[in-house]
């Protein structure tokens, strides 16, 4: 089939190439011509695994356009992967969503419309009315929500738990499933506003399990249990699942963070205040505070220390700092009065925050931890398991290791000398 994806950002790309791997022609339209002009070069703007090589392996059956009507051309299926940020009362911003509609004019083959971004519950039926009232009441609709994870999307696309299409005509969801063809997963058709809701539910509902093991997590610290050992044997009941279990500091990303504020904001709007999700995103808002707080009680203050954060980005393989916890560590860790080095393999740091100009970045841990009094791990890169730690001690001013992820062998640090501070561990 031909199908033209609106929007060249992660999800636009996730989806082209794994389209075009799955034999479809695509057509990628983006609106920054920077972007465009890399694609076109080969080049990838993100950094995401295993994309580049899809991109580059399926380049045939690729194009990359600045024209939304090149992406229309004899396309059947228009798939929109713009992005949908939160705007300042919480709700997504469907500003991005809208413009790809208004561009839908002419295009004679078109048969379906599919929205990938995430959108609120009710999103579709408005949609399908502007399509109505601007003469394009004969496309299918669909939403076709995606479930891929940063650092395995590719994997996530083509190997996925479920696929999910809502669909209003038969027609449109046999045309979508049959895009789908040669992924073995169940596909779950059902109604527009039940598919949208999907996506938001399980989002929700993963924030709500980690925020879960994070309340737990700080329960154990005061109580000498230890959230690893708790987190391993309750995860072992079927019904509860090994996943998403892992304490740390506090959920980051493009989509939990937004995701479960345009949920809480959209119910709240439904007449219904989600006082669940407003519990959760307190909680996660609080979970860097509480780190920071627990460091200034174990170095006796704050004012005057050298902190180094080790992983700035929200997790592992991605150079993605959106909502990242390390950014209010790092504000909250400056106003306290500390000097804040840090170290990342990839981080592509915002710099229009203040915060990013006062931290000091290095190229490794050891530089990073120069002279510092602490150390927090705060993303659990690969990198920092061969990490030489005794030189890394012996670089310090004093030897505090805070490990934010509760990844690495604290029994090896304290033989090298380091005090440890875990999450939801005795230390
Ligand atoms: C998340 C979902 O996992 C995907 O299914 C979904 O498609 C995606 O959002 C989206 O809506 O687009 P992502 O944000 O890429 O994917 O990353 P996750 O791996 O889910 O991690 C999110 C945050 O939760 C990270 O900050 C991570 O460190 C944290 N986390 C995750 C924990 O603190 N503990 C865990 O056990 C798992």
């Amino acid at each position: 089939m031909r199908v033209g994806v609106f929007g060249a950002g992660y999800i636009g790309l996730v989806t082209g190439a794994c389209l075009a791997s799955l034999g479809h022609r695509v057509v990628v339209r983006d609106i920054v011509p920077a972007r465009v002009e890399m694609l076109r070069a080969g080049q990838v703007p993100l950094y995401e695994p295993g994309l580049e090589d899809l991109l580059r392996q399926n380049r045939d059956r690729l194009t990359f356009t600045l024209d939304a009507a090149e992406a229309l051309e004899g396309t059947e299926v228009a798939f929109v992967c713009v992005d949908t940020p939160p705007s300042a009362s919480g709700d997504a911003d469907l500003s991005r969503v809208w413009s790809v509609v208004a561009e839908l004019g002419s295009a004679p083959e078109l048969k379906a419309l599919v929205v990938k971004s995430t959108v609120p519950v009710g999103t579709g039926e408005q949609i399908r009315g502007v399509l109505e009232t601007s003469g394009l009441g004969h496309l299918g609709y669909a939403s076709n929500p995606e479930f891929t994870a940063e650092g395995r999307a590719v994997r996530d696309f083509l190997r996925p738990d479920r696929v999910v299409i809502g669909a209003e005509e038969t027609e449109t969801a046999r045309l979508v499933t049959a895009l789908h063809e040669g992924i073995d997963a169940p596909v779950e058709v059902m109604g527009v506003a039940s598919a949208e809701m999907v996506k938001l539910a399980a989002n929700a509902l993963l924030a709500t399990k980690i925020t879960f093991i994070n309340e737990i997590a700080a329960v154990c610290e005061r109580t000498g249990a230890d959230v690893l050992e708790v987190a391993r044997a309750v995860g072992l009941d079927h019904r509860l699942g090994p996943h998403f279990l892992n304490a740390g500091l506090g959920y980051g990303g493009s989509c939990f963070p937004k995701d479960s504020r345009a949920l809480r904001a959209m119910a709240s709007n439904s007449g219904h205040p989600f006082q669940l999700l407003s519990a959760v995103i307190e909680v996660n808002d609080l979970q860097p505070r509480r780190a920071v707080q627990r460091l200034k009680d174990r170095l006796g203050g704050l004012r005057g220390r050298r902190v180094a954060l080790l992983g700035l980005t929200f997790k592992p393989d991605t150079d993605d700092m959106r909502e990242a916890p390390s950014e209010v560590l790092a504000a909250r860790l400056l106003a306290e009065g500390c000097e804040v080095t840090g170290w990342d393999p990839m981080a592509r740091l915002p710099d229009r925050e203040p915060w990013t100009t006062r931290v000091r970045r290095t190229k490794t841990v050891a530089e990073a931890a120069e002279d510092c009094d602490a150390l927090v791990v705060v993303t659990e890169w690969a990198e920092l398991r061969d990490v030489d730690w005794s030189d890394v001690a012996h670089r310090m001013r004093g030897r505090v290791l805070f490990d934010g992820r509760n990844t690495l062998d604290r029994e090896e640090l304290a033989s090298q000398g380091f005090v440890c501070m875990a999450v939801g561990r005795a230390t």
